[in-house]
């Protein structure tokens, strides 16, 4: 038996009220339909097929690369018409599952049994329920309990809103019945369209005894129509990975305060206080510390690293046992060694700072290579760009630089040289001596201050 998963998505999602399609708005930082694409990857079925309509060719392009088979719908005539359209890629004997691409939240190990009791009964629905159905397709049972068909909230009678248990969206069926319930559907409902959801009537009368499986948990088959949808889903995935991360070990001050827009993965005895957003692929070594309102952004943070409040670290490698912020920004291609250290109102960017240094208030280092144990005043710039090219600064091992330095690049400090405060260096500056490059101080004795003319 061959599993395909056919993923509903040409809808124009109206209540988005945007440009962007609906399934390419971002949740915890990556379009709806790739959590999707995600969840149906991880069931390792034997082809994706994603039906697109409106926004078509953006959504495919936001998803190049990956190994899907796009199926246009060029008239959205209803979730039948939908699946219709991607049939004839599938093989009779295919189990289908149907997925949306506005549920984004629901997991392989909810649809694994929807899957397997298709494969057993030849239909399988997932249903749920919710405190408010309105809206929602209703899960109709005849007396002796088996599901007799779903009726669409548009259609369903006053008695029939009653009804709790409500239709996901989401079913899984065998391609060869599928096709020749599909092909009877008609459009005469409420809206005019070829519900899918007619084959459940149309598999009873053929005798199938369709399956239901609920879903334990509404949240996770909520689908998406509008932003405020959009901020529950968020809301639940957000809990849902802080209680994965908690499980592992690490330590958050407020698991409503942690945004996770990519993968986190954490060592032992991790900390991460409150309002911390993560993005891309980030990895924190043991002990690291993250302080509140930071972002860090695809970076990995080894062992025992402190990094305090309001830091931005973005495309880094950070050492062990470092310490960041508060407020420093390290930019992309920054490499901090064991020990180093950058302080507040610091900027890094594409350089290497050497084990043991401190860059501590308010400089900037770009594209500069420094050694270890090198001490960078309060102050001190790296005069990187001449306005057409960068240049580098290379500071050698030891050496100390004085506050309020420029160093006009390129530039060398030799190791152990220090710099007198206020310099403007823009030659080489040789080891072990000292360089000043500043007017000499001078005092005026006996100046008096102009006086106002009478
Ligand atoms: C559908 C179900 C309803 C269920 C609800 C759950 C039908 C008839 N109704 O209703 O029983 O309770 O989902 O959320 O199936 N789509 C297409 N092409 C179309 C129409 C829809 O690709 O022509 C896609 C949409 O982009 C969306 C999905 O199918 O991803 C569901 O369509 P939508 O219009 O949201 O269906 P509902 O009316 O919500
Ligand atoms: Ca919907």
């Amino acid at each position: 038996m061959s599993l395909r998963t056919i993923i509903l998505a040409a809808g124009q999602g109206t209540r988005m009220r945007s440009a962007l399609p609906k399934v390419l708005h971002p949740l915890a930082g990556r379009p709806l339909l790739a959590h999707v694409l995600d969840t149906a990857a991880a069931l390792e079925p034997d082809g994706v097929l994603v039906v697109h309509g409106h926004g078509g060719e953006q959504v495919k392009a936001a998803f190049a690369g990956r190994p899907i088979d796009w199926v246009l719908q060029a008239e959205q005539r209803g979730t039948g018409h939908a699946v219709q359209q991607a049939l004839p890629k599938v093989s009779a004997g295919d189990i289908v599952l149907v997925l949306c691409g506005d549920v984004p939240l629901v997991r392989p190990e909810t649809l694994r049994p929807l899957v397997e009791a298709a494969g057993h009964h030849g239909l399988a629905l997932l249903t749920t329920r919710v405190a408010n159905p309105a809206g929602y397709g209703r899960i109709i049972r005849g007396i002796d309990g088996a599901v007799t068909a779903i009726v669409e909230h548009a259609d369903a009678s006053t008695a029939q809103r009653a009804i709790d248990e409500i239709n996901t969206g989401l079913l899984a069926c065998e391609a060869g019945r599928l096709g020749t319930w599909l092909g009877q559907l008609d459009t005469d409902n409420a809206q005019g369209e070829l519900y899918l959801t007619d084959i459940v009537e149309l598999a009873v009368a053929d005798g199938v005894q369709v399956a239901a499986i609920e879903a334990p948990d509404p949240d996770e088959v909520m689908g998406i129509n509008d932003k405020l949808h959009l901020a529950t889903a968020e809301a639940v995935l957000r809990r849902r990975v802080a209680a994965e991360l908690m499980r592992a070990g690490v330590t958050l001050a407020d698991p409503e305060r942690i945004d996770v827009r990519g993968r986190l993965r954490c060592g032992r005895d991790v900390r991460i206080e409150p309002d911390v957003i993560f993005e891309g692929e980030v990895e924190l070594g043991d002990d690291v510390v993250i302080g509140p309102f930071t972002l860090v952004r695809d970076a990995r943070i080894a062992a025992g690293t402190h990094v305090q409040s309001h830091s931005v670290i973005e495309q880094a490698e950070i050492g062990e046992r470092c310490e960041i912020g508060p407020f420093a920004r390290i930019r992309p291609g920054v490499e901090m060694d064991e020990g180093a250290k950058v302080g507040n109102f610091v900027e890094i960017k594409k350089s290497v700072i050497g084990p043991g240094s401190k860059v501590n208030h308010l400089s900037y280092v770009g594209d500069a290579t420094i050694g270890a144990k090198v001490n960078v005043g309060a102050g001190t710039i790296t005069c990187n760009y001449d306005g057409a090219n960068k240049h580098r600064t290379v500071i050698g091992d030891g050496a100390f630089i004085g506050s309020g330095v420029e160093l006009v690049a390129p530039v060398e400090i030799g190791a152990g040289a220090t710099i007198g405060a206020g310099s403007t260096i823009s030659k080489a500056a040789p080891a072990g001596e000292l360089t000043v490059a500043r007017a000499r101080q001078a005092t005026i004795s006996g100046w008096k201050r102009p006086t106002k003319k009478a």
